[in-house]
């Protein structure tokens, strides 16, 4: 919802760099970087703001990997299926996240938006195969049970902090 807070997030982040159209991607990255995603209203909100198009703004949006138009989670977990990753086995991994999270196909993202699960081609890191992320952890030579230990402790960590 556009209210009064997220405007003025907004605006506090589009004083920072400018109206110039030039800067359209930092000031996504920066919008990305607070919600974890591109809300609709707020990129309205800047099309009309820096006299953008929308649908420059959305190309934009959608051409780059790393903007979502999609809420994610707290926790981004990635996992990688590149040859050496999966050849170790790292998609039982993603299927007991998946069972865990009652995730599917097209359903990423718990409806308590604190998980998204995503999957990688390769993160570099091939040597501690299977990889995977969460945020800008890496986690090596991961197994099912060891990647549910973590997400335990994530929950953990959140219910503590609430
Ligand atoms: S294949 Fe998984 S880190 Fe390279």
């Amino acid at each position: 919802m556009f209210t009064r807070e997220v405007k003025g997030k907004v605006d506090s982040i589009i004083s920072k760099y400018g109206k110039d159209q030039s800067v359209i991607i930092s000031i996504l990255q920066e919008v990305q970087k607070e919600y974890r995603y591109l809300p609709q209203d707020v990129l309205e909100y800047i099309s009309q703001v820096m006299d953008i198009s929308s649908a420059k703004i959305y190309g934009i949006a959608t051409f780059y990997e790393y903007f979502s138009l999609e809420p994610k989670g707290k926790y981004i977990i990635k996992i990688c299926d590149g040859t050496a990753c999966h050849v170790r086995k790292s998609i039982p991994i993603l299927e007991a996240l998946k069972k865990e999270l009652s995730l599917t196909e097209g359903k990423t993202t718990t409806d308590d938006l604190l998980f998204t699960v995503e999957t990688v081609s390769c993160l570099g890191a091939c040597g501690l195969a299977p990889v995977l992320t969460i945020n800008e952890k890496v986690y090596g030579s991961m197994t099912p049970e060891s990647t549910l230990e973590v997400l335990n402790e994530l929950r953990g960590e959140c219910k503590s902090e609430n």
